[in-house]
Order: structure tokens, then C-alpha cells, then sequence
């Protein structure tokens, strides 16, 4: 089933989700409907807040950067309880978006490198490390969990210049091909 996809300026946004429980039932229809509506959205990777569940999953599949990043292929995952251990390296800057800020694309600094330690669906603990692009996605994920949007990282001035356009995604005052649910339509 798709689900609406929450906007910019909705509150379950800025919050920091909860852990799922092991034996939640309604959990592998959650992800199965969070694959159906982030592949909807034509996205990259979609976290529980964004269909309005504050609760600490995302998923990702990266296949769509595949052609600038081979290591990228096959790269489809479900991240259950994340915890983000550690973040090293230089900072970089990469142009990112997000299904709840529809039309807006900002560069974004962050560390190239992570150890992450999640469960997948079968609720097996692992613990990977990332660089490159995959980390760069399932970071931008987690904050999403973490209650922190992508604007969130951006230089005052530039969220000032910013203000006007996000306050007409959270009205709904903007073409986007998903259903979206608008805090302030
Ligand atoms: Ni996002």
C-alpha cells in the first residue's frame, strides 16, 4: 500500500523516533508498504517518520546511482534500531534532496565514513562500515530518525533564503508526482 509521504513542517519530523520491538506484528508490512511507497516517490531511501511513524527504521536501495558508483549495485537494505558508532574522515559536500522537501536540493557537508550497527529484517545484529555514497545515504537517513532534516545542516543564511520555499512545501504549494500528507494545507 502507498502511503502519503509527510512534508516539511509536520512535527513528526523534527522528532527522535522510538526503538521497534522485536515482535512488533506489524512490522514486515510496514516495510513492505515503506518499499511500495519510496519506489512510488522514485527514491533513494525513505525513514518510518516520513510516512508519519516515529519509530526507528529506514530502508535504502541505491540502485539508481549504480552507473556513477558501481559498488552501488545491489545495494537495497532495511535498517532496524540503527545506532551510528562512528563518523570519520574529511567532510564533503553533496547535492541531496528528500521526498518530504519536494523541489529543494541543497549541498550538504558530511564526514565520508561510518560504522553503523542495525538489524535487518530477520532481526540479525550487524554491524557494517560505509564510505562514499552509501554512507552519504544512510546518514542522511538516520537524521531522519534522529528528528534532523537535510535543511537542518545547512548555513543560517542559507535556510533564511530558503524560508519562503519551505513554507509553501509545508502548504502544499508545489508540484510533486506522490501523494504527499501537507502540515499546513
Ligand atoms: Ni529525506
Amino acid at each position: 500500500m502507498i502511503l502519503p509521504v509527510v512534508a516539511y513542517g509536520d512535527p513528526v519530523l523534527k522528532k527522535e523516533a522510538e526503538d521497534i520491538e522485536k515482535d512488533s506484528p506489524e512490522l514486515q508490512k510496514l516495510i513492505e508498504d515503506m518499499w511500495e511507497t519510496m519506489y512510488n516517490a522514485e527514491g533513494v531511501g525513505l525513514a518510518a517518520p516520513q510516512i508519519g511513524k516515529s519509530l526507528r527504521l529506514f530502508l535504502v536501495d541505491a540502485s539508481p546511482f549504480e552507473e556513477e558508483e558501481p559498488s552501488l549495485k545491489g545495494f537495497k537494505k532495511v535498517f532496524i534500531n540503527p545506532i551510528i558508532v562512528e563518523e570519520e574522515g574529511e567532510e564533503w559536500a553533496f547535492n541531496e534532496g528528500c521526498l518530504s522537501i519536494p523541489g529543494v536540493r541543497e549541498d550538504v557537508n558530511r564526514l565520508p565514513k561510518i560504522t553503523i550497527e542495525y538489524y535487518d529484517e530477520k532481526w540479525n545484529l550487524i554491524e557494517e562500515q560505509y564510505d562514499g555514497l552509501a554512507a552519504r545515504i544512510i546518514q542522511h537517513e538516520y537524521d531522519h530518525i534522529e528528528g534532523i532534516l537535510f535543511t537542518d545542516h545547512l548555513a543560517p543564511l542559507k535556510r533564511t533564503l530558503l524560508k519562503k520555499r519551505l513554507n509553501n512545501v509545508s502548504k502544499g504549494n508545489v508540484s510533486v508526482n506522490y501523494r504527499m500528507k501537507f502540515p499546513k494545507k
